[in-house]
């Protein structure tokens, strides 16, 4: 089969269309040929080492296809369904390998596409909302890249619980799609002091929860944008690693709460995955949550794809076509 392959850690010219050998299902597992792939920003952090995977490696933790054959032991999927998955290498590929129990049947409604673009960054947004910080009609969130892949999902699904969401944005077109999707005022934060709107925009309380996946940029004042015994959901790094901070900041800046959650914790069981992975796919059935499906690459364009999710240049989803 065709694949993308990582040698060594590097920029996105390490990303290498191969010839590798089709890979077999072993006990437990199924093979997907794969219809879509997702680019999520942890395949950026593979690729450079910031989160090292044995090498070589085919990059890639998404995708939605058919399964095509099952190992011993498959209770979850048999050939011929439609599936998608998350959280598993491997996916920059025709073929891949995956643990059955990670495969969520694709309802008949929702396409191949929509599912690779929905898994990864759609569970991430359910279960930041739902769990690491359950979101309250009436209280207020502040996500940042709020035109970003997890961030378009996140607005919608703060909006549906009746919240009140400020949004951050680095282009004024990216501000628009924000508000499309339901950000109640979004700030242009390359140019206005994202703390100081996010003060003026609440009456000087700040919001219970932010929802940061910039990181080193923003973690500061992503603080101080909290009402006292807010929470600082820290979910990402799109600007870098946060440095180390003394904890009795959080005291000193309202007895506040700070974490940094993973997807791999939230949807680490078979029922968590179904309950998440259900609940978007619903959602995108019934019309409820919108996806951007921002570009499409095909597989041997890794590369480029990289460089503008990279490079601040995308909106949305970006999927590779094997
Ligand atoms: N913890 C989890 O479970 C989990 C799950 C999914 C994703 N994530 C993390 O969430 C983050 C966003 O992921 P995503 O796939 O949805 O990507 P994304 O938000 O679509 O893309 C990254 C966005 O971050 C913003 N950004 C700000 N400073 C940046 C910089 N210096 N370089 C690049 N981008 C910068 C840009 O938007 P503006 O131009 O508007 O600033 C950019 O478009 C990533 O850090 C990812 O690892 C974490």
């Amino acid at each position: 089969m065709r694949a993308i392959v990582v040698h060594g850690p590097g920029g996105p010219e390490v990303l290498s269309y191969e010839e590798k050998e089709t890979p077999a299902p072993k006990a437990g597992e199924a093979r997907v040929l794969l219809a879509a792939v997702g680019v999520n920003f942890i395949d950026v952090y593979h690729r450079t080492g910031l989160y090292p995977l044995p090498l070589p490696f085919t990059p890639g933790m998404e995708g939605a296809g058919v399964v095509e054959a099952v190992g011993p032991d498959v209770t979850e999927v048999a050939a011929g369904d439609r599936v998608a998955y998350a959280m598993t290498p491997g996916a920059y590929a025709e073929y891949a390998v995956v643990p059955a129990w990670r495969l969520v049947k694709v309802p008949a409604g929702v396409g191949l596409e929509q599912a690779a673009a929905a898994m990864l960054q759609g569970m991430t947004a359910h279960y930041l909302t739902t769990s690491t910080y359950p979101l309250k009609a009436g209280e207020t969130a502040l996500v940042h890249a709020a035109a970003g892949g997890v961030g378009l999902l996140l607005i919608q699904m703060a909006k549906a619980v009746g919240a009140r969401v400020l949004g951050t944005a680095g282009t004024e077109a990216k501000a628009q799609l924000a508000r499309e999707a339901g950000a109640d005022e979004v700030i242009l934060y390359a140019e206005q002091d994202f703390e100081q709107e996010v003060k003026r925009l609440t009456g000087g309380r700040g919001v219970q929860v932010v929802y940061d996946s910039v990181g080193k940029d923003t973690f500061l004042k992503s603080l101080n944008s909290l009402a006292p015994r807010g929470m600082l959901a820290l979910f990402g790094q799109s600007s870098g690693p946060v440095a180390p901070f003394d904890p009795g900041l959080l005291a000193q800046k309202g007895s506040l709460f700070l974490t940094r959650p993973s997807l791999a914790q939230y949807a680490a069981t078979r029922d968590d995955l179904l309950w998440r992975a259900g609940a978007v796919f619903d959602w995108i059935g019934a019309g409820r949550l919108k996806l951007r499906i921002d570009r499409t690459f095909p597989l041997a364009e890794a590369a480029e794809a990289h460089r503008q999710l990279e490079g601040r240049k995308t909106t949305g989803k970006v999927l590779l076509i094997p």
